[in-house]
């Protein structure tokens, strides 16, 4: 008789989250006990409802109830947080637990943007990476098992932020630069598979895996063709220059300067793709040849068929 394989326990912080709730979905696909940290307050009921009919594991506890976290880690053999970036360094409390459970197989800290340990950005943004910086480092030197992902831009996030496909009647694109620098942008639905794929794969454990599928590099100018082309309609594109993008990240107030910097690392200096992936890099498509990954192309087929829902996410 053949003995089946058990599959790891997956254990996620801010699961009913943009991203998190992804990773849950391709968890409980990928047939693992899933389980999903939330707190006693959460507003996302309907979401907690949605992951809890598919087979999700909900545990209700905050995240500095100390002991309580050490019992719970012991049940499961991965994790992975999704918290949003004002509770990046909030992760130092899973450490401390992930240190006396002294079980977990594998920590997933919550990166999931641009590779934060290769890139130089403008200060706001820099503000930003240098504390998910700060959660990679405490890992490393608490010795935890890890898989530090770069899932760079969110594709449908980004689609709908650049091209605004809601607004039907909006003739006017804004485009960062002049918008021939490529960027990488990946599918959520691609993302959450990826990721539980390397949270459980030996060959990712203590490295950086980056989502750059060939067929994700695009260009704003290439991205606002396509969806010209798909939908018939003709956009006025007017550039933000890149000095006037320094200027509002030197300007607004915090934390409102961080998006226009993400926007000037990512669509100006390219930091999703300026990057030459060597021998040493674990790149995500080419660990799982066999995955069909969304292109770009499809993923505007997908807006025009059945949009994703604008999304409410913090960018990283
Ligand atoms: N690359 C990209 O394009 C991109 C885009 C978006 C996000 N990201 C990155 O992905 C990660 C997750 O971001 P996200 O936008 O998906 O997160 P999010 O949806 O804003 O929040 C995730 C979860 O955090 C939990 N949470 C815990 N404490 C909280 C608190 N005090 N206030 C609010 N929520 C709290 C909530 O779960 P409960 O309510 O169930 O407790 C919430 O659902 C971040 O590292 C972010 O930088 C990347």
């Amino acid at each position: 008789m053949a003995v089946q394989k058990e599959e790891s326990k997956i254990l996620v912080f801010g699961g009913t989250g943009y991203i998190g709730s992804y990773m849950v979905k391709a968890s409980i696909k990928l047939g693992h006990p899933t389980y999903v940290f939330s707190r006693p307050n959460s507003n996302k009921t309907e979401m907690l409802n949605q992951l809890q009919s598919m087979g999700a594991i909900v545990v209700k506890g905050a995240i500095d109830e100390h002991d309580k976290l050490v019992l719970l880690l012991r049940e499961v053999d991965v994790v992975i947080s999704a918290l949003a970036y004002p509770q990046v360094l909030d992760q130092l409390k899973i450490i401390e637990a992930i240190k006396v459970a002294g079980n977990i197989k594998r920590f997933l800290p919550s990166d999931f943007g641009v590779e934060e340990d290769r890139v130089s950005v403008l200060p706001p943004f820099e503000a930003f990476l240098e504390k998910k910086r700060k959660i990679r480092r405490a890992v490393e030197a608490a010795n935890i098992p890890y898989t530090f992902v770069s899932a760079n831009c969110c594709g449908a996030y980004f689609v709908n932020f650049l091209l605004r496909p809601y607004e039907q009647t909006k003739e006017i694109i804004t485009v960062y630069g002049s918008g021939e620098t490529k960027a990488v942008l990946v599918y959520e639905e691609d993302i959450g598979v990826f990721t539980i794929k390397a949270a459980t794969d030996l060959r990712a454990c203590n490295r950086v895996v980056i989502y750059r599928p060939a067929a994700n590099l695009i260009s704003q100018l290439e991205l606002i063709s396509l969806w010209e082309k798909k939908t018939g309609r003709s956009f006025n594109k007017v550039h933000l220059p890149e000095e006037e993008m320094v200027t509002l990240s030197e300007t607004l107030p915090d934390p409102q300067n961080i998006p226009i910097s993400i926007l000037h690392s990512v669509f100006v200096k390219g930091v999703t793709s300026n990057f030459e992936l060597g021998e040493n890099d674990v790149e995500a498509s080419a660990l799982y040849p066999d995955l069909k990954v969304t292109s770009v192309d499809e993923l505007l087929d997908i807006f025009l068929c059945n949009p994703p829902k604008p999304a409410i996410a913090t960018f990283g």
